[in-house]
C-alpha cells in the first residue's frame, strides 16, 4: 500500500545489485571500446592508459558477469511474457508514440523491459563465453577462436545499442523512472499510469 504518497518499487538489494551491472557493464564496454578501435583508444587515457585497459578490461567483464547472474537470479521469475505481454509488443509502435489506445496495462515489468532482460541475458552468456576463449586463446581450438572474434564484437554492439536505449527510457524518456532505482519508490500516480496491473496488486496486498 502507498505510505506519505509512495510506492516501493525496488528494495536496497535490487537497486545494489542494478548499479553493479549498470557500472561494471559500462566499465567493460568503455574499456573495451578503447581496445576494439585505434579511433576510440583515446578512452584508454580516461581508464589508467593502455596496459592498465587491456589488463582489467576482462575483470570488469567478470563483475559484470556475476552482477548480471545476480540480477537474473532476482528477476527471472518476474520476466515471462502473458497473453497481455505479447499484445503489448504487438501494438508497441503505439506505445513510443504515446497512442497507448489497445496496449495493454502492465504489470510490474512492461513487454519491452522483459524483452531488454533477455536480450541482455543472452549477450552477457554469449559475452562471457567469448571472452573466455579470447583470454585464454592458447586453451581453445583455433574454430572457436575464429568464432569468439566474430562473436565478441557483435554481442558488444547488440549489448551497447541495447543498454542505450535502456539508458534513454529509463531517464529522459520516462520520468520518475530514475528515481525509483535510485530511492526506491515512485508515486502512486506514477503507478497507475505505467504500471497499472502490478499497482492494483500493491493496493490489495
Ligand atoms: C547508467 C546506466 C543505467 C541506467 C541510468 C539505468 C536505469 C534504470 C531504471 C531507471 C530502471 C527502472 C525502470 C522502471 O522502474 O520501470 C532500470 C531497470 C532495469 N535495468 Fe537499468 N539502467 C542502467 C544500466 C543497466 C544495465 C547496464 C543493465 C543490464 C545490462 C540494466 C538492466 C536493467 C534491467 C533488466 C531492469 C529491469 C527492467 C527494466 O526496467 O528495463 N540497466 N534501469
Amino acid at each position: 500500500m502507498p505510505s506519505n504518497g509512495k510506492v516501493a518499487r525496488f528494495n536496497a538489494m535490487e537497486r545494489t545489485v542494478h548499479w553493479m551491472v549498470a557500472i561494471s557493464f559500462l566499465y567493460a564496454a568503455l574499456t573495451g571500446l578503447a581496445i576494439w578501435s585505434h579511433k576510440l583508444y583515446w578512452l584508454a587515457a580516461v581508464f589508467g592508459g593502455g596496459p592498465t585497459v587491456r589488463g582489467m578490461h576482462p575483470w570488469g567483464g567478470v563483475v559484470f558477469a556475476v552482477a548480471l547472474g545476480l540480477i537474473f537470479r532476482n528477476w527471472r521469475s518476474q520476466m515471462g511474457l502473458d497473453a497481455d505481454d505479447r499484445v503489448w509488443l504487438a501494438k508497441s509502435h503505439r506505445y513510443a508514440v504515446h497512442d497507448e489506445e489497445g496496449v495493454p496495462e502492465s504489470g510490474r515489468f512492461n513487454a519491452g523491459q522483459k524483452m531488454l532482460f533477455w536480450m541482455q541475458s543472452l549477450f552477457a552468456v554469449l559475452l562471457f563465453a567469448s571472452g573466455m576463449v579470447l583470454w585464454w586463446p592458447e586453451a581453445a581450438p583455433r574454430t572457436l577462436r575464429l568464432a569468439a572474434v566474430l562473436i565478441h564484437p557483435l554481442a558488444a554492439i547488440g549489448s551497447i545499442g541495447g543498454i542505450i536505449v535502456h539508458i534513454y527510457m529509463g531517464t529522459a524518456a520516462v520520468p520518475g523512472a530514475l528515481r525509483a532505482m535510485v530511492r526506491g519508490w515512485v508515486t502512486p500516480a506514477w503507478a497507475a499510469s505505467h504500471h497499472a496491473k502490478w499497482y492494483r496488486d500493491v493496493r490489495k496486498n
